[in-house]
């Protein structure tokens, strides 16, 4: 089945760099994703002829990924050249296999968000998703098994691409696999909540690569610990640590352009200025609204904040975006009417007519949020678990003035800024609180020497690096300089 013009190097992730929409007049627009994995693949560029396989996410991926079947690649306008092949797994087997599966229960397990006395249930309907989960894995090897060149490397990203190495491993025994994990590995007696077969297809079918990668020391040892117990150990796989940093020079561009400048203006007229006509100290955070990232207890804390330290009243705003993720799910729905619901009450209870306390924004904005990032003193990242959180990087390097970091122990992030970073438990909402003070009472000689080192540490492993370290890493070159 090896094409003598297949792909050298191949990336396979559910999330691809481009997303569609479709008009009322039935034309396809695209836009071009940001993150991590889109700029550390542009590294390699357009001419190393590699391919990124992706499935359609929505109806106008779909209707994109059926208009260009022929070519097997989205029009390269669409991609900044790269070559992407999106797959049509179809509505109901994606569903199943994104929602139900991918993102109901592993990244449930994965960050131990069950609420246990009543989940999770691995009943008939579980076995039923779980079906178009490996329906929907199938597709991905299958498709990367026709695109790669003999010996090709192929890079397989997430919890929702588990069983492609294995099943990769099996079509094309020539090709070296490797996975990486961007979420936390789950501890061994909460990954053995999922069915005993269940829990070792998962683990087999990520050993099927060649070399496993996660983003902390923590998360590679909590999966070879499972290992352990499930199957026996590694076999012949290899495991290592790549903890992705941020791409300074691409958000230090982007957070000095005009459309930026005019949100920063628009945010000092919503934070407003303290009674001594001064600016009021501003606590930033940014997520999707999301279970893991505990946006809830963030807003207690601030709430007895405010309570415990009747002096920041009026002198202080807490920025709040929280953007929409996930809102198939009901549980995600509630979270976000939970967020709203929690921010309403504190302004209620403490705004006046010249301050409100919580600044919140729902709706998507990439430069807002970079405007919010250059006015932080205080960046609140708190998430009761995170695979690494790529905000706690990218606030320090963008805050104009050098901004302190509330971190939670939790978050990826911690292993490599846990040093410079007020370290909180997530869970402990007085903590929190407590924090979030000595953050915004922190000298400014010694926030701006923390925010150097926090921005230092941010920037050591950028997306590029990140993925050249993978692929050496897999064909078993020495990492790049
Ligand atoms: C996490 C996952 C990614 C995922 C992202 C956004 O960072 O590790 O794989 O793409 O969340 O979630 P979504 O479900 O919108 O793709």
């Amino acid at each position: 089945m090896a094409s003598t013009h297949g792909a050298e190097v191949l990336v396979a992730s559910n999330r691809g760099p481009v997303s569609y929409e479709l008009r009322e007049d039935g034309s396809l627009h695209s836009r071009r994703g940001g993150g991590g994995l889109v700029s550390g693949l542009s590294a390699i560029g357009p001419d190393a002829g590699a391919v990124w396989v992706c499935a359609a996410l929505g109806d106008a991926d779909r209707e994109a990924a059926r208009r260009f079947e022929g070519d097997r690649r989205l029009p390269a306008d669409a991609t900044g050249g790269q070559q992407v092949r999106m797959l049509d797994i179809g509505a109901e087997v994606f569903h199943d296999a994104y929602n139900g599966i991918a993102n109901s229960v592993l990244w449930f397990v994965h960050h131990m968000l069950y609420q246990t006395p009543l989940e999770p249930v691995f009943d008939a309907e579980f076995r039923r998703r779980w079906a178009s989960y490996e329906a929907y894995n199938r597709a991905f090897a299958q498709a990367l098994a026709e695109e790669a060149a003999e010996g090709a490397a192929v890079v397989v990203q997430d919890y929702h691409l588990t069983l492609v190495p294995g099943m990769l491993r099996d079509l094309r025994p020539d090709v070296r696999i490797g996975h990486f994990s961007h979420t936390p590995w789950a501890p061994v007696d909460y990954f053995r909540m999922l069915p005993d077969d269940v829990a070792e297809q998962v683990l087999r079918g990520m050993l099927g690569a060649d070399r496993l990668g996660f983003l902390t020391r923590r998360w590679a040892d909590a999966f070879t610990a499972c290992c352990e117990e499930v199957t026996g150990g590694l076999g012949g796989t290899r495991v290592g640590v790549h903890g992705l940093g941020a791409d300074a020079d691409f958000l230090r561009e982007r957070a000095h352009r005009d459309d930026v400048g005019e949100r920063m203006a628009a945010l000092r007229e919503e934070i407003g200025t303290a009674p001594d006509g001064g600016p009021r100290r501003t606590i930033v955070r940014v997520d999707r609204t999301e279970l893991s990232k505990n946006i809830v207890r963030g807003l207690l804390a601030y709430r007895q904040l405010l309570e415990d330290h009747p002096e920041w009243r009026e002198r202080v705003a807490h920025v709040a975006f929280a953007y929409p993720s996930r809102q198939d799910l009901a549980v995600y729905r509630d979270y976000t009417a939970e967020v709203e619901r929690v921010a309403a009450e504190i302004n209620e209870r403490y705004g006046t007519p010249g301050w409100t306390p919580v600044v919140l924004h729902v709706r998507d904005d990439f430069a807002r949020s970079l405007a919010a990032y250059r006015l932080a003193d205080v960046a609140l990242v708190n998430p009761i678990r995170d695979g690494m959180n790529l905000v706690a990087k990218e606030v320090p390097i963008l805050s104009d003035g050098g901004c302190a970091l509330v971190l939670s122990r939790e978050a990826g992030a911690y292993a490599e800024l846990g040093e410079d970073a007020l370290v909180v438990n997530p869970y402990d909402v007085t903590g929190t609180a407590r924090a979030l003070h000595e953050a915004l009472t922190m000298p400014d000689h010694e926030r701006a020497e923390r925010c150097k080192r926090l921005t230092a540490a941010a920037t050591a492993l950028p997306p590029t690096r990140w993925f050249l370290d993978q692929l050496s890493a897999l064909r078993d070159e020495p990492a790049a300089g």
